[in-house]
């Protein structure tokens, strides 16, 4: 008999109340055990439970995956218009929702087999950002807590987009198209070796290798189908300067897009406020103190608009988002 294979699956990206269309299983040791078989509900009681024992995660048959991820779609369009959930737990939701494929797609940079999950999880905080001025605020406090490139990816495309909207860009496409960027902007880093990615004192060699990673961001895009202009320069300039200090290619202001403008300082500014292997994050406030020292390397204009942003709503200063 062929033997059967799992796949991971997040608690809080059921919905309750309903009966999935596929067995739950735990894992134990080697072994997964029947949870719940299809035809059983699933409830937040239930879920609580299984927190309150220590499960973090369920499994479902591999097979079944493509209706788990039918299943995501149809759920997050319905938290995102049901009155069932209140404005903080719509942030839950679809955070949750968008980890889910974002660390898939961070962590194999194959955009093609989920496609459709990770447009709808970036439209749906699209959505969910144009609710609200809270909005932003709700889904950065979640993202705290992520502490690696998918967290990275996805506060620099939730900053991303949360600029863009403040400096104007109202049509949900563009600030899709933001979002995307920010989202894979280095994704070209699966191409260089781990070791060289976490080491402290880089040789010559090694350095020039990881100032490719923009390009490399470029070449897995565009492998996976998506050549959106808007979207490659976002991803591509990333790491440019105002003055011509950046990589790849040293580009002046003037031959920045405006994409590349935002999500500069977006992963300039997420950059800061993580720790890295050779370097402790800075608060907030000093971040925003040393991009405003070091304004000749971005948009000014862009800068302060970003900075008036982070200060809003006492976003300084919160421990919620150091
Ligand atoms: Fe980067």
């Amino acid at each position: 008999m062929e033997k059967k294979q799992y796949t991971p699956i997040v608690i809080e990206s059921l919905i309750f109340g309903k009966n999935s269309d596929y067995p739950l299983y735990l894992k134990s040791g080697d072994n997964y055990i029947l949870y719940r078989s299809k035809a059983l509900i699933f409830s937040q009681s239930d879920a609580l439970r299984l927190k309150n024992n220590g499960v973090e995660k369920l499994y479902i048959e591999t097979k079944d995956k493509d209706k788990y991820d039918n299943d995501m779609l149809d759920h997050i369009e319905y938290i995102i218009k049901s009155p069932d959930y209140n404005f903080e737990e719509k942030a839950v939701k679809i955070y949750t929702y968008s980890k889910i494929y974002a660390e898939y797609v961070i962590t194999t940079g194959n955009l093609k087999d989920n496609q459709e999950n990770i447009k709808k999880s970036i439209e749906t905080t699209v959505e969910y950002l144009l609710m609200s001025e809270f909005a932003f605020m709700n889904l950065l406090n979640l993202s705290s807590y992520d502490y690696n490139e998918v967290g990275h990816g996805m506060n620099v495309s939730i900053y991303a987009m949360a600029l863009a909207n403040r400096l104007g860009f109202s049509s949900k496409i563009s600030l899709y198209e933001i979002g995307f960027a920010g989202l894979t902007h280095d994704i070209g880093k699966l191409k260089i070796p781990r070791e060289i990615l976490s080491k402290n004192g880089l040789s010559e060699k090694e350095a020039e290798e990881i100032k490719m990673h923009p390009i490399y961001s470029k070449e897995i895009l565009i492998a996976n189908g998506i050549d959106n202009k808007n979207i490659i320069n976002g991803v591509l300039e990333h790491h440019e300067a105002s003055n011509g200090t950046g990589y790849p290619f040293g580009k002046m202001e003037e031959d920045i897009s405006t994409y590349g403008k935002i999500v500069i300082i977006a992963n300039r500014f997420d950059s800061l406020t993580r720790n890295r292997p050779y370097r402790i994050k800075m608060s907030v406030t000093d971040a925003l103190n040393f991009m405003e020292k070091n304004s000749e390397l971005y948009n000014v204009a862009f800068l302060r608009e970003f900075i008036i942003l982070m200060s809003k709503k006492n976003l300084i200063g919160s421990t919620a988002i150091q």
